[in-house]
């Protein structure tokens, strides 16, 4: 009879102790990845914003099957203080049923970044738009604000960024490498032409904001063979019509960028789909520009294929030196809520970048 009176005291330990090994400790790239509810994450093709101590995840939340490649519930945020542990802090923008509104339910909805806006107190929210039904046609740019960093965010506008505005050019750039729509030198030159007076098309993208406060969205553009960095407006929530174009004619899609000892990194992917290729990446001591192209910084086994994976952004760790975490998609296209995340920690060898597979780490591996 007597043992019995332990038996609430030992329940209570063990699923205290079971509690605590639920606790995640590193990063396990590629497996599931649960939640505080136990659930895999579901925020793909994300990124992450640092607000007042606490990291905010924001990424597409998908469901079962190939339909989960189309948004069918919104954009879904989780927050952390540790990065390893995260909380499902619910969904913070809805795709609407209204049929007719540029967010429907339906529609393609992909890479929604969030950035906070200091003077205006907002957190705002950019992502790439594909019109319900219209495939990937529409390459649009979309906006949402909040006044809390977990939302409900509210849609604002879609639209293609800067028309009838031509590319920004540093001084002393040779009048030869100024594009000209009288006499197109690239064939790619021909689909900004085209696009000059409703607005350049927006696909795969990022939302980067400098030190001082400049704000920067990055994206595929010209049937995805040009990136465009364009300026936005001090509210964030437009284009300004000051933007260069990038890798001119070289397809690069999926966009990451950060900023160490002053000079500008930009890591993306080439253009196939849902299959993985080899990573790419730029570097430049303007955001203006010129960008250098370096190749490939993945390394060994799997490195031309991104270990299975495609740049979504580039984590600066808070508080610690040189510390940039790789974060990439690992799509399933055929059952879209099992896409996996590779988190991988960046190397320097000076001013260049490596990145290399590990099984399982953490953040220690920075101190070193
Ligand atoms: C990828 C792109 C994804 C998604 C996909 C559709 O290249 O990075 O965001 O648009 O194509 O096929």
């Amino acid at each position: 009879m007597k043992y019995y009176r332990f038996l609430l005291p030992a329940f209570l330990l063990l699923s205290i102790i079971g509690r605590a090994q639920t606790k995640l400790t590193s990063f396990s790239p590629g497996a599931i990845w649960p939640d505080d509810k136990g659930v895999h994450i579901n925020a793909h093709g994300g990124g992450i914003l640092y607000n007042n101590g606490v990291y905010y995840w924001f990424g597409e939340h998908k469901i079962a099957g190939d339909a989960g490649n189309r948004a069918m519930v919104g954009v879904h945020c989780y927050s952390s203080k540790d990065l390893y542990n995260w909380k499902d802090e619910g969904i913070s923008l809805s795709v609407s049923p209204d049929t007719t509104n540029d967010i429907a339910k339906g529609c393609i909805l992909e890479r929604p970044k969030v950035v906070y806006n200091k003077k205006t107190k907002k957190y705002v929210m950019w992502f790439h738009l594909e019109l319900l039904g219209k495939g990937y046609s529409a390459a649009r740019a979309g906006v949402a604000v909040s006044d809390k960093v977990t939302g409900p965010y509210k849609f604002i506008k879609s639209y293609r960024p800067n028309p009838g505005q031509m590319p920004f050019y540093p001084a002393l750039t040779p009048e030869g490498d100024k594009i000209n729509c009288v006499n197109p030198a690239h064939e790619t030159d021909k689909f900004f032409c085209r696009d000059l007076p409703g607005g350049q098309m927006a696909r795969d993208m990022t939302v980067f904001v400098d030190d001082d406060g400049k704000a920067y969205h990055v994206f595929s553009s010209e049937e995805n063979y040009t990136l465009d960095l364009a300026e936005l407006t001090p509210d964030y929530t437009g284009h300004t019509g000051k933007f260069i174009r990038i890798y001119i004619g070289h397809q690069t899609e999926a966009p990451a960028l950060f900023k160490r000892n002053g000079i500008y990194y930009m890591i993306g992917s080439g253009c196939t789909g849902w299959a993985p290729n080899a990573a790419r990446w730029f570097s430049a001591k303007s955001i203006w520009g010129p960008w250098t192209y370096h190749g490939n910084p993945c390394q060994g086994q799997d490195s031309k294929i991104t270990y299975g994976g495609q740049s979504t952004h580039v984590l600066p760790v808070a508080g610690k030196k040189d510390a940039f975490i790789f974060i990439a998609d690992k799509w399933a296209p055929k059952d879209a809520i099992d896409g996996r995340y590779l988190w991988l920690p960046i190397s320097f060898k000076g001013d260049d970048i490596e990145i290399s597979w590990v099984d399982n780490w953490n953040l220690d591996i920075f101190k070193k």
